[in-house]
């Protein structure tokens, strides 16, 4: 198991695979990269990385994008990972193509899905992500939920003003299939720095409500210290990243890019371009890199420094731009 100069082991890999999305989310971080970076990684490229990520010591992978369900063979990509024995597979995706792919996702190995689910109300879920499609995902969840996934989480980004009165009803919401909910502080990355002054809901109504009518069943200690607590039967978990050191102290993860590079944090720029040894099948090149970024994580909040954003991006939406 690799460990970094703070104590952290590697122990996640989230793998970026592809750089496009039918969806426009408000405040969408892209992962931090941009859409369109470029997509390079074949299904057996990826599982390529995941088998030397593995001899290291890494045990879980996370699926994502952009939108996973976009690319054709996702199935092999889900299948080049689970055949290596993974502890846990599993995918972020907002849902939309999961009645054409999730029986076959699941009978090739993915465990858990996330699916991205910030409001219940048409015209709000339209207004987020850009499509009109809530009575679709919901469709598509229930499927899913009869299946046999090993979790089925919720996520959703906690947008003051916008979903925040709607907790309570995504809770329901969840109890009815025994799905978790993962609510989600909005992080001033990508198209979620514009928006972040505005939008920004640092949580703390959200855990003062939890604590009352549920209770805190503790945290977890790998993934990033995240709490957890039960409400209604339902498990709820709280993400917060922003200017959190707790949550950065827990930090077990590295991202790899669509265009194949490692990152080493959601705010930092990638810093080895693992292309070339995924190209040549390098597996010792390969390894050597993932050392060498290892060697250079360290968390972006640290206690009694002001939280620095490193390299946020502000991207130019092209999609918004008029000529
Ligand atoms: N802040 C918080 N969460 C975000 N997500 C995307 N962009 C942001 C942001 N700026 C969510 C997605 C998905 C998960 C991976 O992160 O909706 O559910
Ligand atoms: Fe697509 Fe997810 Fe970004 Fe929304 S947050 S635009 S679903 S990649």
């Amino acid at each position: 198991m690799l460990i970094d100069g703070y104590g952290r082991p590697w122990l996640k890999l989230r793998i970026v695979v592809d750089d496009t999305c039918n969806y426009r989310c408000i405040f969408c971080h892209f992962e931090g990269q941009a859409r369109f970076q470029g997509s390079k990684l074949s299904a057996e490229d990826i599982g390529f990385v995941a088998e030397a990520a593995m001899e290291l010591g890494v045990e879980d992978f996370k699926i994502t994008g952009g939108e996973p369900l976009l690319r054709r063979d996702i199935v092999d990509v889900v299948d080049a990972i689970s055949r290596l024995g993974p502890k846990d597979l599993s995918m972020t995706t907002n849902g939309y193509l999961l009645d054409v792919y999730a029986k076959d996702l699941l009978s090739h190995g993915l465990m858990r899905l996330n699916v991205s689910l910030h409001s219940l109300d048409p015209r709000k879920y339209k207004f987020i992500t850009g499509v009109d499609a809530l009575d679709r995902v919901l469709e598509n969840l229930d499927y899913v939920s009869s299946l046999g996934f090993k979790q089925v989480k919720i996520n959703m980004v906690v947008l003051r003003g916008l979903n925040t009165d709607e907790i309570p009803m995504m809770i329901r919401y969840a109890s009815k299939y025994g799905f978790t909910l993962q609510l989600i502080e909005l992080m001033p990355m990508g198209d979620g720095f514009p928006i972040f002054s505005r939008y920004y809901d640092d949580l703390s109504d959200v855990i003062t409500w939890l604590n009352r009518h549920g209770k805190l069943l503790g945290t977890r200690k790998d993934l990033h210290n995240r709490p957890i607590y039960e409400v209604d039967g339902v498990r709820v978990e709280i993400v917060k990243n922003y200017n959190n050191p707790t949550f950065c102290a827990g930090c077990t993860t590295m991202r790899l890019t669509s265009d194949g590079k490692l990152k080493t944090c959601l705010y930092k720029e990638p810093v080895v371009d693992l292309l070339p040894y995924i190209k040549a099948r390098d597996k010792e090149g390969l390894k050597k890199a993932m050392v060498f970024a290892n060697s250079l994580r360290k968390p972006n909040f640290v206690e009694g420094v002001s939280g620095g954003l490193g390299s946020v991006r502000i991207r130019v939406r092209l999609d918004k731009l008029t000529l």
